[in-house]
């Protein structure tokens, strides 16, 4: 199989291109990255010149150059992580997130129609629906609750979801939809809550807890998201949307201290700053239909995950320390500039 894996030099694209490269010797896997400041090819040096991986760089709403591209390789498979992901630089400019996220998609679509893609997947995410309140801890989102969006950035994550469910209904376009909870692990870009913790933490810089800390996230450990994933495009149904998660409900203030623990720095780091505006409570995810359907099931608590992942960063503190310092933009022209025409 041939697979196009879009945005792979992002933290959950650049996971699963690993993931694919690694696990399926005989597929071949595309990546395709604008490479924006939150795409960072240092990621994908462990795959580098391996037979079966290849690095092109683009835009997925660039509409000539996606079906110039389509049309050459001729993909099988479409995973699009491609987005601009951060809520935070949503409020500050919602068109990007338009521009990339909802006409990204639809252009994806199109190739993907046009050319034949036998299955399109759309990486989506919890937020799509909104948020739960802090009291209410019996709730939880599945595939029938209603999309209801609170950001710039959820609400054009949630176009591109109906785009992609509309492309299926008229189109007939083999589809299939993701809606994951909050990721963490290796590769994060240290501007979300847990890579950014650890960065400064370590730097003994003080940690920005919005409002009061009391915001619930469901966090799930990227290697199972990747897993759940790879097992939806392989038996997932077409047509349908799959939620992921794994019951790791922690407030802010919980990781953040949690963070702060293991790596034995002070309490007192914490500084409380301005509320998000619009900012979501609650996100929870029931996973009974991945879970019942398709048998996934995450293989790390919030416990195990997060100590993974707080060595992680100490152990590669050159690969984040170089996004710190603006150096990683280099690695393209540095890398490629001589190979490019
Ligand atoms: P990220 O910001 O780390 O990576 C996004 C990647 O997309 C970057 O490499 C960037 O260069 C690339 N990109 C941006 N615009 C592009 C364009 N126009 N054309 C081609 N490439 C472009 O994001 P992430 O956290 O890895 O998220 C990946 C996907 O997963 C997103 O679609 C996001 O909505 C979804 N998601 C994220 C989370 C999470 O917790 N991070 C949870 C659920 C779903
Ligand atoms: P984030 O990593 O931006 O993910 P999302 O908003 O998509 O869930 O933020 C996770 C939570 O952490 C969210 O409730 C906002 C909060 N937060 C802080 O308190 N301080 C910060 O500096 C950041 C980046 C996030």
């Amino acid at each position: 199989m041939k697979i196009l894996v879009t945005g792979g030099a992002g933290f959950i694209g650049g996971n699963f291109v690993h993931y694919m490269v690694n696990k399926y010797p005989e597929d071949v896997i595309v990546n395709l990255d604008l490479l924006t400041y939150a795409g960072n090819l240092e990621t994908l040096k462990p795959v580098e010149g391996k037979p079966n991986y290849k690095f092109v760089k683009g835009d997925i709403a660039d509409r000539p150059f996606i079906m110039d591209l389509f049309e050459k390789e001729q993909f099988d498979v479409v995973v699009n992580f491609a987005a601009e992901s951060h809520v935070d630089r949503s409020i500050t400019d919602p068109g990007l997130f338009v521009q990339t996220n909802v006409m990204g998609t639809q252009t994806l679509l199109d190739a993907s129609r046009q050319f034949g893609v036998k299955r399109y997947h759309q990486v989506s995410t919890d937020e799509v629906y909104g948020d739960l309140p802090l009291d209410r801890p019996d709730l939880f989102f599945t595939e029938e609750t209603p999309l209801h969006t609170s950001s710039p950035y959820s609400a054009s994550k949630a176009g591109a979801d109906l785009l992609v469910l509309a492309y299926y209904r008229t189109f007939g376009t083999p589809v299939t939809v993701s809606r994951c909870s909050n990721n963490y692990g290796p590769y994060h870009f240290p501007e979300k809550l847990i890579p950014l913790m650890i960065s400064r933490a370590l730097a003994d810089e003080s940690l920005p807890v919005y409002g009061k800390g009391e915001n619930v996230r469901d966090w799930l450990h990227v290697s199972d998201h990747c897993a759940a994933i790879d097992l939806i495009i392989r038996k997932g149904k077409v047509g349908e949307v799959y939620n992921i998660g794994g019951h790791n409900e922690r407030t802010n203030l919980e990781v953040v201290k949690t963070i702060l623990k293991a790596l034995d720095k002070p309490e007192s780091l914490i500084q409380y700053v301005t509320d998000r505006p619009g900012h979501d409570r609650r996100y929870a995810i029931d996973p009974t239909k991945i879970e019942t359907e398709l048998g996934w099931e995450p293989k790390y608590t919030f416990d195990t995950g997060i100590a993974m992942t707080i060595q992680w960063y100490l152990d590669n503190q050159e690969w984040w320390k170089h996004i710190l310092s603006g150096e990683y933009s280099n690695y393209f022209e540095n890398m490629y500039g001589d190979r490019l025409h």
